[in-house]
């Protein structure tokens, strides 16, 4: 299988992807690292990696649809069975999503549904909740709501900052996101609805 990582930034979670994809924890080809930023710094990271890159600008296009057909002629050109979004903050169309059905995976800094948005974890802190927590799930057509792979929570410190909060829900990204590109390469999830089961065993293609 041949994936491609979708970033916009710092790409730290690209990273805990490649380490995955190089100890062999994750059996898949990571093909392609693609950008909607030309100045990411996770495309530094790709490159070093030796992983073929691609950004592409949506203010390049006359419209969004040209600029995510051209997308996806890249994906096809390059074989891409999956996608994985790692801090991608730009949202696209459902004539996108759907070119990939139940083959798009994305990680949010909260447990969903609550706090959805590109301020995961501000909103997470400033709320005051008690438990944090971060969450893999397949991407659909509204934002951050396709049915949820992984969460893994942790009780929120009484002296929690929000520097401290972010570097923890980072860490729990960096174990878990790799973890659920695993089962999911390995055929172990199951989808019915809005439930995703983990089976012990590859599912029966
Ligand atoms: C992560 O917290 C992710 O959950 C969110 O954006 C952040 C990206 O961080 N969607 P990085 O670029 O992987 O370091």
């Amino acid at each position: 299988m041949k994936f491609a990582v979708f970033v916009s930034g710092n790409g730290s979670n690209l990273q805990a992807i490649i380490d995955a994809v190089k100890s062999g924890d994750i059996k898949a080809e990571l093909a392609l690292v693609f950008s909607d930023r030309r100045t990411a710094y996770a495309l530094k990271r790709a490159t070093e990696a030796g992983i073929k890159t691609l950004s592409l600008v949506r203010k390049d296009y006359a419209t969004p649809q040209s600029y995510e057909r051209d997308i996806v002629i890249s994906l096809k050109e390059e074989g891409i069975d999956f996608i994985v979004f790692a801090g991608f903050m730009k949202v696209l169309s459902p004539f996108f999503i759907k070119t990939y059905p139940n083959g798009i995976l994305n990680v949010h800094p909260s447990l969903l549904p609550a706090f959805k948005g590109a301020r995961g974890i501000k909103d997470t802190f400033t709320y005051g909740t008690k438990v944090a927590g971060v969450t893999i799930h397949f991407v659909d057509d509204k934002m951050d709501h396709g049915p949820i792979i992984l969460q893994q929570a942790f009780r929120v410190d009484k002296k929690e900052t929000l520097k401290s909060l972010e570097t923890r829900i980072h860490k729990v990204e960096h174990q878990i996101y790799p973890k659920a590109i695993a089962l999911f390469v390995d055929g172990r999830l199951k989808i019915t609805g809005r439930k995703v089961q983990v089976l012990d065993k590859p599912r029966k293609k």
